[in-house]
C-alpha cells in the first residue's frame, strides 16, 4: 500500500527488443490492470548488466523499451514508467537485503543456474544476487501485486521470504507482495522448440517473435513454427507446438481455449498458423505504429523520463529511509 492505495510493481530487462512472450506474459496484462493500482513499471537496466552489454546498445534498448511500455497502452501520466538506474534507492535497498538473504537460498535459484551455464565466462556475483535486487525493486514500492510470467515465480517467492524475515525482526516494514498472472500467456514457448520458453536470447531468430518485427517477418516465423505429425488441432501436452499456437491465439485475442478449438475445427496446420499469425499482426501493428510516433517525440519522452524518475524516487526513498532507520543507521541531520 502506498498513500492508502494498493500498489503494483513490475519490470523488464532492457537486453534487446522484447518478445511476444514478454508481451503476452506481462506487458499486455499490465495494461489490463493499470486502473486498479498505483503502478510502477521499471526498465530494469541494473539487472541487465549482470550479462555483459554494449553501452550504446543498452542505452538504446532501454529507451526503446520505455517507449514500448507506452506504445503498448500504458498511460505514462497515470503509471510511473521509469529507468531503474535513475532511482538509486534500488541499489541501496538491495545491499541491505543482501544482508538478510542466505547463500543457500540464492544457490537454489534456477534462473541463476541456467544463466551461469549460458554465460560460463562471466558468472559474476551480480548474477548470483540478482533476485535480491528484484526483491528490492518490489519492496521499495510496497507492492501488493507483481504481474509477471510464470518463470518469475521462484523470484517472487524469495521476495516474500525476505520481506517476511525482515518484518519478523523489525515489525511491519514491507507489504508482502502477491504474484499476478493473466489467464493465458503465462508461458509462451519457442516456435522452434515448443518445450522451451520463448526467449529473446535464443540464437535462432525463428524461435521468437520480436515486438518490432515486420508483419511479413511475423507471418514467416509462424509459418515456420514447429508442429507435429498428428494432423489434429488439439490442446494437449503431447502436441506442444499446437498447444503453444493456441495459447498465443487465446492470450492475443482474449478468447477461451474451447472457443479457439471450435473456431479451428477442421482446419489444417497451415491454416492455423495463418490465423494465429494474423491475430498477432493485428495486435502488434498499432503498438508498432505508436512506437514509431513516440520515437519522433523526443521532448515528450524526455519529460516522462524526468518526471517519473522523480515520482518513483519520492516513494522509493520513503521506504528506504524507514528501512535504514530500522536497521540502525544514524539519522540524517537536516
Ligand atoms: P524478463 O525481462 O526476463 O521478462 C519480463 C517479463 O516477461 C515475462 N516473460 C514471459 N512470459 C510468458 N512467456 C514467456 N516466454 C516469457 N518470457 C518472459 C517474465 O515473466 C516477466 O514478467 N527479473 C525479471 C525483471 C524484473 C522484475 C523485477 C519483474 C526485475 N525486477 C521486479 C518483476 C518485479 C526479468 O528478467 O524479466
Amino acid at each position: 500500500m502506498l498513500d492508502g492505495k494498493k500498489s503494483l510493481f513490475s519490470g523488464m530487462q532492457a537486453t534487446g527488443t522484447i518478445t511476444l512472450g514478454n508481451y503476452l506474459g506481462a506487458l499486455k496484462n499490465w495494461v489490463d490492470i493499470e486502473n486498479e493500482y498505483m503502478c510502477f513499471y521499471s526498465v530494469v537496466d541494473l539487472h541487465s548488466i549482470t550479462v555483459r552489454q554494449d553501452p550504446k546498445v543498452l542505452r538504446k534498448n532501454a529507451r526503446d523499451l520505455l517507449m514500448l511500455y507506452i506504445a503498448a497502452g500504458l498511460d505514462p501520466e497515470k503509471n510511473c514508467i521509469y529507468y531503474q538506474s535513475h532511482v538509486s534507492a534500488h541499489a541501496e535497498l538491495a545491499w541491505i537485503l543482501n544482508c538478510f538473504t542466505y547463500m543457500g537460498e540464492m544457490n537454489r535459484m534456477t534462473q541463476f543456474k541456467d544463466k551461469s551455464a549460458k554465460h560460463s565466462d562471466n558468472i559474476n556475483t551480480g548474477l548470483f544476487t540478482y533476485p535480491v535486487l528484484m526483491a528490492a525493486d518490489i519492496l521499495l514500492y510496497q507492492a501488493d501485486v507483481v504481474p509477471v510470467g510464470i518463470d518469475q515465480k521462484q523470484h517472487l517467492e524469495i521476495t516474500r521470504d525476505i520481506a517476511a524475515r525482515f518484518n519478523n525482526i523489525y515489525g511491519d516494514v514491507f507489504t508482502i507482495p502477491e504474484m499476478y498472472m493473466g489467464k493465458a500467456g503465462r508461458k509462451i514457448m519457442s516456435l522452434q522448440e515448443p518445450t522451451k520458453k520463448m526467449s529473446k536470447s535464443d540464437t535462432n531468430p525463428n524461435s521468437h517473435i520480436l515486438l518490432l518485427d515486420d508483419p511479413a517477418v511475423i507471418m514467416k516465423k509462424f509459418k515456420r513454427a514447429v508442429t507435429d505429425s498428428e494432423g489434429v488441432i488439439a490442446y494437449r501436452d503431447e502436441q506442444p507446438g499446437i498447444k503453444n499456437l493456441i495459447d498465443i491465439y487465446c492470450a492475443t485475442t482474449g478468447c477461451t481455449v474451447e472457443a479457439a478449438l471450435a473456431e479451428f475445427d477442421g482446419l489444417g496446420y497451415g491454416a492455423l498458423k495463418q490465423r494465429v499469425g494474423e491475430a498477432v499482426i493485428a495486435e502488434l501493428e498499432p503498438v508498432q505504429q505508436r512506437f514509431r510516433d513516440l520515437s519522433k517525440n523526443k521532448d515528450y519522452i524526455n519529460s516522462i523520463i524526468k518526471n517519473n524518475a522523480e515520482k518513483a524516487g519520492y516513494y522509493a526513498t520513503k521506504t528506504l529511509r524507514k528501512v535504514q532507520r530500522k536497521v540502525g543507521f544514524p539519522d540524517r541531520i537536516r
